[in-house]
């Protein structure tokens, strides 16, 4: 607590206010030894049924997860086990197929970030599955290979499902991945790295209290796939870590501790058009990076999230940006097995701004998106299909927000109007929003119209987002208009 004093009295109405509560001082504890080997989560079985669809088995239940800390057992969630869940994973072009259980004994939905899907598919709150239900969505994946995941997104409730332990990764493949370079041997030297904080009760349980920050609970321990201080043996002269911020509210900026350089090889929607060299990548919840990284026989390695550019806001160490703390360690062997050379070109993309039809702005202040909170029967934006669009996105407060759209992966135009870097030039489904800077964001709405079922956009901290800051789009054929919204429209079904 040795940072609060002097500077919470300098502080000033404003931020007080952006404070509402103030006891939030951020600050993490690591293990003196990283000597818990990494948990990796299986990869999900499938079977292929008679028409060719990839179907895997996905069941939401609750149970108790040893997470070595010395209290007793901890109350968690996960899917096909008691935290996290499989990673699954499909190619492009095929169909895939979920059979969904919700096991919970609450309701809950299962909603695939990142993906390019039907809206009815989509797992946002208007499919949700009561305790007991069913749900079985099916789809082809018609999108670049990329890092994508899956949480639950009940209505108001999402933070707290998350943050007990349900969400797993969804990776896709595609030609780009599969002539790369890149490491691909799952749990190898190709690796699923999803860092999460917690904050552990006397007793050991996760608790959601935050007091009262603005932005949601900064937990002090820090988890990797569900490991606390972990390390990975790594056997390869070059590993690929696969980075999701699956945390609640804090924002990470990944690097190694000695500053060595990486290739930033991938973004949320996919490979960037060609590696780029960095020694750090700035993640906020919900948003992936796919790094490799070279390691020299018998050496060390640690990944690190050294102090976040969170821009200006008011208060920067009651929003983690004075946090650095050790993620995971990297132990190589004596000796590697030699790894490809990575390719210079990755990927083709990009879209034309000429080609835009629509500009559509978006204020994110307090809880609110253009001054209204979430209403489930509102529809705020009909977008016709085939549409190019520029989303003007900006946070008007002086603390974090991000921007998720579901459906779709965008490109950053601009920010405040300059060129964004490099590293935020590639596909994006989700952007962390400086306090009083406007993001412009390309996108094309390519299928899927459905005049009745909506797709949401809103801020990804999970406690914003249950307070409401979020709002719902339709994609209808040209002429058409939204439909009425029924109250569950995704084929969810009882058990009895
Ligand atoms: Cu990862 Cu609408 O969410
Ligand atoms: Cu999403
Ligand atoms: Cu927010």
């Amino acid at each position: 607590m040795k940072r609060r004093s002097p500077r919470l009295l300098a502080l000033g109405a404003a931020v007080m206010l952006a404070l509402a509560g103030c006891g939030s001082i951020s600050e993490v504890t690591v293990p003196a030894d990283f000597d818990q080997p990494l948990h990796i989560p299986p990869l999900a079985e499938s079977t292929i049924d008679d028409d060719g669809t990839r179907v895997f088995d996905l069941t939401a239940q609750s149970g108790t997860t040893d997470f070595s800390t010395g209290a007793s057992a901890t109350e968690t969630m996960g899917f096909n086990g008691s935290f996290l869940g499989p990673t699954l994973r499909a190619k492009r072009g095929e169909m895939v197929a979920v059979n969904f259980s919700n096991e919970l004994g609450r309701t809950t939905s299962v909603h695939w970030h990142g993906m390019h899907l039907p809206a009815a598919m989509d797992g946002g709150p208007h499919q949700e599955v009561e305790p007991g239900g069913t749900w079985r969505p099916e789809w082809q994946i018609d999108q670049p290979g990329a890092t994508l995941w899956y949480h639950p997104h009940p209505h108001g409730e999402t933070e707290d499902q998350v943050y007990r332990g349900l969400a797993g990764m969804f990776i896709l493949d595609d030609e780009d991945t599969a002539v790369s370079g890149l490491p691909s041997e799952y749990g190898v030297d190709d690796i699923p790295v999803i860092v999460q904080d917690k904050q552990f009760t006397g007793d050991g349980q996760l608790t959601l209290q935050n007091d009262g920050n603005e932005i949601g609970l900064l937990g002090s321990t820090v988890m990797v796939n569900g490991t606390i201080g972990a390390h990975h043996k790594v056997t390869t002269e070059k590993v690929r870590l696969r980075l999701l911020n699956g945390s609640t509210a804090r924002i990470y900026n990944f690097g190694f501790e000695d500053g060595r350089p990486f290739q930033l090889v991938a973004t949320d929607g996919g490979l960037l058009r060609s590696p780029l060299e960095q020694r750090n990548i700035q993640l906020s919840p919900g948003e992936r990076a796919e790094i490799v990284v070279a390691m020299e026989p018998g050496t060390t390695a640690m990944l690190r999230s050294s102090e976040p550019d969170l821009g200006a806001v008011a208060a920067p160490f009651a929003f983690g940006a004075n946090d650095s703390f050790d993620v995971l360690e990297l132990r190589a062997a004596g000796e590697l097995a030699p790894s490809s050379a990575v390719s210079p070109t990755l990927s083709d993309f990009g879209t034309d701004e000429f080609d835009a039809s629509v500009t559509r702005s978006f204020e994110l202040e307090g809880r609110r998106i253009n001054g209204r909170t979430m209403d489930m029967g509102r529809i705020d934006e009909t977008i016709t299909l085939g549409a190019t669009e520029v989303w003007e996105v900006r946070n008007k407060n002086l603390f974090p927000h991000n921007f998720h759209i579901h459906d779709v992966q965008f490109q950053i135009l601009s920010i405040d109007g300059e060129t964004p870097p490099a590293h935020l030039a590639g596909r994006k489904d989700t952007v962390y929003l400086s306090p009083q800077k406007t993001y412009r964001l390309i996108m094309t709405f390519e299928d899927y119209a459905d005049p009745q079922v909506p797709y949401m956009f809103h801020c990804h901290l999970l406690l914003h987002e249950d307070e409401g800051m979020m709002g719902q789009f339709v994609v209808v054929e040209p002429g058409q208009s939204a439909g009425a919204i029924p109250t569950n429209d995704g084929g969810a079904h009882h058990a009895h």
